[in-house]
């Protein structure tokens, strides 16, 4: 069979380390997906440093709309992130009958319901694992393995950035400035970190999170935010002091049956005990809890933040793509995430 053919937009953290893999695994990857897959074009800010990345293994461009339309690329990964023209760009490779994979949480978060029926419409796919919790596949485990529940609430620790400066702040006694700044050291910050440490980020994520959970549409709008910015180091030791971790949770939650308002969504920082499992979550780790009606709760964990974490997820999601050869739109598993107007009228 003939390679899938990908056309990368963006070229930094996650980009890169999407390249990295591809290349180390590509035997293991090709035997996955029943062929390789090959990465054909780059577009990139700085076509000096894609060369440093990519050597001349693909061509690169400056123009996205090249990469989103280009009749060699089959399926467009867009992991330069912001939500315009990101915007612009996956809904244009779309009507070009492009799949989509991406790990761009802002972007899905706030456009996705015009994206996913656009996606639709035009019988292609838009696939995000790596959008949420990077390295733990929870969009495939709600989708897939806990396919047959009813779900009553998703409820974790989503952002890496967060949870390491709360976690150094406890551990090591480091200002939240200090720590802020070695988590964009690390490579684990948002471009702009105020989505991180507002709990926006962590937001766009609980959002993605329910629509799969709840088959509800995107909801962002409706979450309710806090981050972890007023939050101290007092704070941090008291709540040691007296058996409890702080940690920024979100969590979306079936509201009781009957309430015409469905399913609550927020963001913010709650004394854990110290005893409980998502208080051993550390560092720049995630962790995601599910309470499905016949499962009961699962959890969970890995790594929240990281080029390869994230392209370990971008890659799951170009095999799943991959597999799709030969098979009609209608025979596709849609992997947008929702089977919204139904469950909604129910809820
Ligand atoms: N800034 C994000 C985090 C990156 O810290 O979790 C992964 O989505």
């Amino acid at each position: 069979p003939r390679p899938l053919r990908v056309g990368m937009i963006g070229i930094g953290t996650v980009g890169s380390g999407t390249f990295r893999v591809l290349a180390r695994n590509q035997a293991e990857i090709a035997g996955r997906a029943g062929r390789s897959i090959k990465l054909v074009m780059v577009c990139a800010r700085s076509l000096a440093r894609a060369m440093r990345v990519v050597g001349r293994d693909a061509a690169l461009t400056n123009d996205p709309m090249l990469v989103a339309t280009h009749p060699d690329v089959d399926v467009v990964v867009e992991v330069a992130g912001g939500t315009s023209p990101a915007r612009e760009w996956v809904l244009a490779a779309i009507r070009a009958g492009k799949h989509v994979v991406t790990a761009n949480k802002a972007l899905l978060a706030t456009h996705g319901n015009e994206i996913f029926a656009a996606a639709r419409q035009h019988g292609v796919t838009v696939a995000y694992e790596g959008a949420v919790a990077v390295s733990i596949p929870i969009i495939k485990a709600l989708r897939e393995g806990l396919t047959a529940n009813r779900i009553e609430w998703v409820a974790g620790i989503i952002n890496g950035t967060t949870n390491f400066i709360l976690s150094k702040m406890r551990e090591e006694g480091l200002g939240f400035a200090d720590a802020l700044a070695q988590a964009q050291a690390l490579g684990y910050a948002e471009a702009d970190p105020t989505f991180d440490i507002e709990g926006i980020d962590a937001a766009h994520k609980i959002t993605l999170l329910a629509a799969n959970a709840f088959g509800m549409p995107v909801r962002f709008a409706d979450a309710q935010v806090e981050g972890i910015t007023r939050l101290q180091g007092l704070d941090v030791a008291c709540a040691e002091q007296l058996g409890y971790r702080i940690k920024l949770l979100g969590v979306a939650r079936r509201r009781k049956e009957g309430d015409a308002d469905g399913v609550e969504l927020r963001v913010q920082p709650a004394l854990v005990p110290a005893t409980h499992l998502l208080a051993q979550v550390n560092g720049s780790m995630n962790a995601v809890m599910v309470k499905g009606d016949a499962a009961g709760v699962t959890m969970f964990y890995g790594a929240g933040a990281g080029s390869e974490q994230t392209a370990s997820a971008v890659i799951a999601d170009l095999v799943d793509v991959a597999r799709l050869q030969g098979t009609t739109p209608a025979q596709r598993v849609p992997h947008q995430g929702f089977h919204a107007h139904a469950v909604n009228e129910e809820l």
